[in-house]
């Protein structure tokens, strides 16, 4: 027994990064919409750059991105044509509250949503709906200062109720917040933070942190109430929290540690309903408070997640502190990286599954995997990426073997963008993730049309033999 008989293959996107068609059928605009490509974006996404309107010197690939908005068909087709059994997409909030804090949705948004998932019903796909993907209507940045006000609450729980409610019977499996850890690295996609001058930002950030825990939790138990069949996920950058240490030394061995705790409390809340020691003694040496709420203890004991959904790109090595105390991340020299510096290591992926099942003990879902790759044309217009190939089957072959030879229990795989897309941290479409070639460039030229890579087929036959045949 290898995977099991329903293994869920697919890939996974999220709105703002294929969708485009941003100021379309009444949809509001987001604060992914008004971060640039280009050298102010880094800047921007952790918070420490306030620009939350487009200008003229800037461009802006969210607007357009690959206008998957208007062509969703002709992709999932695409996908359908790979054997996707699975399909992940995120909900643009704004196409569903313009601002945010309205009491009515807008149709337009949900009639959207509701064409999309018919359309992959059609081909058997499953629907898998991350409800918000590095999303936040920008009104509710400019009103309510994102993820640090309380208010957002409210404004999560009307989303999800619309959500739950209009798709049920339809969407099975949901997931809260996009790698929920991110918020603590890129304050502004993770939780629409402008960080005010000489503010607390660890402060903020773990108000924030509170913040979208709670909602997540409400958000399970709605789920649950509208339709006992619904399964809730969280979702983890795992990746980003696989620390080795840099020798066996125990001062970097505790380093890793430490490194690894900063990432994987959020999901130790989400997974077993409270906050772990380790978080709460640090906060207390460091005076940061946790805005705790009457009941907030309850809500967050009775509505941990019922599976763990997790990113993969690679793993990183902690080094223990410098004299001004900071841990630091130094490179791996037995691993190669790709041209954007993450580096590739398959095995990392099984150590990684084999964490999260020892540590939660409940099922895995694979919801990003890939490698990020400069794709060139031959003289035929086709992307020969076997590269591409490599990174899949190896990463494909480790995850065989955590479940074959080590038990775990994983029940998919969804690979990022199998369709090129905008990247999330740098904003290029030079960035490319998928099966399918998109013609567009990093200042938003091209035909937007589609073609197939090598990788295509390749995907379609590790789908077709249920991932024997890599
Ligand atoms: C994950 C995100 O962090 O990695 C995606 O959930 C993102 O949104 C993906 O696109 C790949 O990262 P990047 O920066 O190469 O697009």
């Amino acid at each position: 027994m290898s995977f099991p008989k329903d293994f869920l293959w697919g890939g996974a996107t999220a709105a703002n990064q294929l969708e485009g068609a941003y100021n379309v059928d009444g949809r509001g605009l987001a604060n992914v919409d008004v971060i640039p490509h280009g050298e102010d974006r880094q800047a921007i996404i952790t918070g420490k750059m306030k620009h939350t309107a487009f200008d003229d010197k800037h461009f802006y690939p969210a607007k357009k991105a690959i206008d998957h908005y208007h062509r969703y068909k002709e992709d999932i087709a695409l996908f359908a044509e790979m054997g996707f059994k699975t399909y992940r997409f995120s909900i643009g909030w704004t196409r569903i509250f313009p601002k945010g804090d309205e009491r009515t949705p807008n149709e337009a948004g949900l009639k959207f949503y509701d064409d999309l998932i018919n359309e992959c019903i059609k081909y058997d796909i499953e629907p898998l709906v991350t409800i918000t993907h590095f999303d936040i209507p920008m009104h509710l940045v400019d009103e309510y200062g994102g993820w640090r006000n309380r208010k957002m609450l409210e404004f999560y729980e009307r989303l999800v109720t619309v959500l739950f409610n209009r798709y049920k019977g339809k969407v099975k499996y949901w997931l809260t917040f996009n790698e929920i850890n991110v918020l603590f690295r890129d304050p502004f996609i993770g939780a629409g933070i402008v960080f005010d001058d000489g503010e607390n930002e660890e402060q903020v950030k773990f108000n924030a942190a509170h913040h979208e825990l709670m909602a997540s939790a409400i958000a399970t138990k709605i789920a649950h109430e509208v339709d006992p069949e619904n399964k809730v996920g969280c979702m983890f950058a795992a990746g980003a929290g696989q620390f080795y240490p840099a020798s066996p030394h125990p001062e970097d061995v505790r380093a890793a540690q430490v490194m690894k705790q900063k990432d994987y409390f959020l999901i130790d809340v989400q997974s077993f309903g409270e906050y772990p020691n380790y978080v709460l003694k640090y906060l207390e040496r460091e005076g940061i408070s946790i805005p705790f709420e009457e009941g907030d203890k309850k809500i967050l004991n009775e509505n941990t997640v019922d599976f763990i959904s997790f990113s993969y790109y690679g793993s990183f090595v902690a080094e223990r502190a410098d004299e001004g105390g900071d841990i630091k991340v130094v490179d791996n020299p037995y691993l190669e990286s790709n041209d954007w510096g993450t580096p590739i290591d398959p095995l990392g992926f099984r150590i990684t599954i084999n964490d999260l099942y020892d540590r939660y003990q409940k099922p895995l879902f694979v919801s990003e995997n890939g490698i990020g790759a400069y794709d060139n044309l031959d003289e035929n217009g086709y992307v020969e990426d076997d590269y591409r190939i490599e990174y899949h089957a190896k990463h494909i072959a480790a995850m065989k073997d955590a479940i074959e030879l080590d038990g775990a229990d994983v029940f998919g795989y969804t690979t990022w963008g199998p369709i090129d897309l905008v990247s999330a941290s740098s904003g290029e479409m030079s960035k490319r993730y998928g099966f399918i070639y998109v013609d567009r460039d990093d200042e938003g030229n091209g035909t937007l049309e589609r073609s197939k890579k090598k990788s295509f087929n390749w995907y379609k036959k590790v789908i077709e033999t249920n991932g024997e045949d890599l």
